[in-house]
Order: structure tokens, then C-alpha cells, then sequence
């Protein structure tokens, strides 16, 4: 029985983990969970769940949490708040398994603090490895940490990389569904409103990211992940449109050999695969995770229009310099999308904002979790400038 922590239990990714472990109750089992503001799901899964320990975002929402436990018989379980909260989610000593799914840099300290315990890390939040990769990734090789990608992308190169050896990798393809823009022509790109961004071809996902997938800034965050994880070059890190998302990302060899991972779009399932690494499991009592390969008819890939989706060549400059300019790359990105949600700025003026903070940045490479948080604070004060200088007159 592996015990797990959720981190972002409430999210997308949380909510598909807990699914998870209802269609395998004998082997895993939730016993700590952080959530943010949701009390009321929180509430439901502790419900359900019974864990250990559960964190909310602030004191005041850890209290309605309490109360309404209180009201249910639920005494004896510890309700804590905040980045200490969510630390002490990530590293109760029972956990075997910390599934990071916190959107955001909110999740950081728990995370980088459950690597150093030595704990195995599920990684789904990619603002970690972008923001503080340089700092998880030496401190998971200093404790012996296994860092299993959860991001479908990253899941499906892990798993073709037992293919083969690190050393035989020519280049890794990373593959994008190209978001709902994908045919767009530029000059419609100006009137993008947020209900059109928000509705994603084939996932469903949290709001941020479903605006990062139509930016295509995400896979932009997602080449600095796969450079991390897999200590590639961002050259040897290309990106491809496939439309269909039935090819999650592909690796290929030196031989000329391409090994592709092909599943249905769930994220249940590069779920149970880090729950599970290095084992599979039989996924038949999770109904829904079987490919039906007779139906699949065609595969398309195409290069992405840098023109078109200038957050992907803004993530290519950033993964290359690293450092404060991959933090600043997300932070801005994140305050400029919820300018963009909110109606203060258009679509474009998502990558105009990174664009301007970037220029902005020093190219130093922080040396704690600290610095990280310090200069992702630099960069978003620096994107709210941005905003409200150069698009004040902009009302949608
Ligand atoms: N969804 C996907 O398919 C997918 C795929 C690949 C990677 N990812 C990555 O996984 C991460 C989560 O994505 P998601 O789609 O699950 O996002 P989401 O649905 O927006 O969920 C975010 C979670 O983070 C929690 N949270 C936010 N701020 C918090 C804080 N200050 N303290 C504690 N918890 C906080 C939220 O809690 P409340 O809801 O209670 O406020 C929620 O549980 C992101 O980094 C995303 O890029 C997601």
C-alpha cells in the first residue's frame, strides 16, 4: 500500500489521483491532503478519505474547514494552513508519495522540502521544475529522489526512454495538440476573448493552463521541464503539432529508431504510471484508460508558427539562458494571464508582457528556494507594471 500525499487535492490533477486511488483502494491510499481556497471539496474528501492531515490556503479557510469537520464527527484530524501547511502535508512522515499538483509557485516549498526527506515526488506542477529546477533536480540527486513526470508529455518520454540509453537520445518530440488557435490566422489573434481560449480541443484542465495550452506557453514551460528532467539541450528538445493528442511525445534515437506513446487522453493514466513505476499495473478497474487502436485513423504533425505563438520562442530564449529568466518566464506569464481572464489585456498582450519583463531580468541563477521566491516576486511586480502602463487603455 503506497501512502500518498496530494498536493492540490481540489485541482484537475488532485481530483483525477483521488479518482485513481478509488479504483485501487488496496494499493494506494491518500493520507495527507493540501488543498486552497475549495472548502467545500476539501471538506468532501476528507469525508471520504479520512486523512492524517489537511491543509487549506489561509487560517480563516483551515477554520470553516474545521467547523464543518466538527459538525460531521471529525475530530481527530490535524487541519493546518499555508506554505507551512502544505510543508507539513508534503513531508508527514507516513507519506511514500507526493503527487505535486499545486498550480503555480505555491506548491514549491513543499515540494523541494519532500526531496530533501527523500520522498518519491509525482510531479505534475511544471511551474516547479521551470521556476526552481536547477535547485529539485540537484537536490533529488543528492537524496536519491525519483522525480516521476505526471505531465503526459514528460510521462510519455519517461516511459520511452526505457527504450534505450540517455547517451542514445538524438532528440525528444514533444508533442501539442496547438490549443484551439492552432489555424487561426495572425491577424485574429488581436480579438481572442477568454471564452474562446478556454475551451480546450481535447483536455480539460484547470483555467491557467488551458490559456498557457491556447499561447502554446506551455509547451514552452514544458521544453524547460523535459530539458530539467531529462538533461537535454533545449536544441535536442523539439516541439510538433498533433492535433489528434494520441501521441504523447516521442523520443528519438541515434540509430533512427522513433518510439512513440500512444493512450487515451486521461490524465488518470500517466497518473498511475508514477504511482506505480517502476511496476504497471492492470488498469481494467479504472474504467476508461484502454486505447481503442482500430479507431485511430490518422496521426498529423506539423511545426508550430513561432509567428503565430511567440510564448514557445520566448520559453527556447529563457531555457537557454535558465536561471531567473525561466522564474520570470512563468511569473509574468501568470499575471498576465489572469490580466488577459479578467479583460484588462488581450491575448497578445500575454506575450508582450513576458516579452518586457524579460528584457528586464538579470540573467542570475538563484541558490536557495528563497532567491527563486524572491525573484518570481521581482518579475510578477515588474508583469503588474507592465500591465499597467502599457495597456491601461485596454478594456475588452
Ligand atoms: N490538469 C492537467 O491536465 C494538467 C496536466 C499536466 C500538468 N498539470 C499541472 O498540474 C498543476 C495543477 O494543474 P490543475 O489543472 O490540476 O490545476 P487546478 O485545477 O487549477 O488546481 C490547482 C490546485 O492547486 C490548489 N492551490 C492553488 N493555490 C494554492 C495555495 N496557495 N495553497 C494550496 N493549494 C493551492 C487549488 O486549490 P483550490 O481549488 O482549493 O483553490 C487546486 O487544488 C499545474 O501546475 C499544471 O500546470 C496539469
Amino acid at each position: 500500500m503506497k501512502k500518498l500525499a496530494i498536493l492540490g487535492s481540489t485541482g484537475s490533477i488532485g481530483t483525477s489521483t483521488l479518482s485513481v486511488c478509488e479504483s485501487f483502494p488496496d494499493r494506494y491510499r491518500p493520507v495527507a491532503l493540501a488543498a486552497g481556497q475549495n472548502v467545500e471539496t476539501a471538506f468532501a474528501q476528507c469525508a471520504r478519505w479520512r486523512p492524517q492531515v489537511v491543509s487549506m490556503a489561509t487560517e480563516e479557510l483551515a477554520s470553516q474547514l474545521q467547523l464543518l469537520l466538527k459538525a460531521e464527527g471529525i475530530t481527530n484530524m490535524e487541519v493546518v494552513h499555508g506554505t507551512a501547511g502544505t510543508v507539513r502535508v508534503a513531508t508527514l512522515p507516513e507519506v511514500d508519495f507526493v503527487v505535486s499538483a499545486i498550480v503555480g509557485v505555491a506548491g514549491l516549498e513543499a515540494t523541494y522540502a519532500a526531496v530533501k526527506l527523500g520522498k518519491t515526488i509525482g510531479l505534475a506542477n511544471k511551474e516547479c521544475l521551470v521556476a526552481a529546477g536547477e535547485l529539485i533536480l540537484a537536490a533529488a540527486k543528492e537524496h536519491n529522489v525519483a522525480l516521476l513526470p505526471i505531465d503526459s508529455e514528460h510521462n510519455a518520454v519517461h516511459q520511452c526512454m526505457r527504450g534505450g540509453e540517455a547517451r542514445e537520445v538524438r532528440q525528444v518530440w514533444l508533442t501539442a495538440s496547438g490549443g484551439p488557435f492552432r489555424n487561426t490566422p495572425l491577424a485574429g489573434f488581436e480579438h481572442i476573448t477568454p471564452a474562446q481560449a478556454l475551451k480546450h480541443p481535447t483536455w480539460v484542465m484547470g483555467q491557467r493552463i488551458t490559456i498557457d495550452s491556447a499561447t502554446l506557453m506551455n509547451k514552452g514551460f514544458e521544453v524547460i521541464e523535459a530539458c530539467r528532467l531529462f538533461s537535454l539541450p533545449a536544441s535536442q528538445v523539439q516541439v510538433t503539432i498533433h492535433p489528434q493528442s494520441t501521441v504523447h511525445s516521442m523520443v528519438e534515437f541515434i540509430d533512427g529508431s522513433i518510439l512513440a506513446q500512444i493512450s487515451v487522453t486521461d490524465m488518470r493514466l500517466p497518473i498511475l504510471y508514477a504511482l506505480a513505476y517502476p511496476e504497471r499495473v492492470d488498469a481494467t478497474p479504472a474504467p476508461g484508460l484502454q486505447f481503442d487502436l482500430t479507431a485511430l485513423n490518422q496521426l498529423d504533425f506539423s511545426v508550430p508558427d513561432l509567428n503565430r505563438f511567440p510564448c514557445l520562442q520566448l520559453a527556447y530564449e529563457a531555457a537557454e539562458t535558465g536561471g531567473e529568466a525561466c522564474i520570470a518566464l512563468n511569473a509574468a506569464d501568470e499575471i498576465a494571464v489572469a490580466a488577459f481572464l479578467e479583460g484588462r489585456i488581450p491575448f497578445l498582450g500575454i506575450p508582450r508582457t513576458i516579452e518586457r519583463v524579460l528584457e528586464q531580468t538579470s540573467n542570475q541563477h538563484p541558490s536557495s528556494i528563497h532567491e527563486v521566491l524572491e525573484a518570481d516576486l521581482r518579475a510578477r511586480a515588474c508583469a503588474r507594471d507592465v500591465i499597467a502602463h502599457q495597456f491601461s487603455g485596454v478594456l475588452r
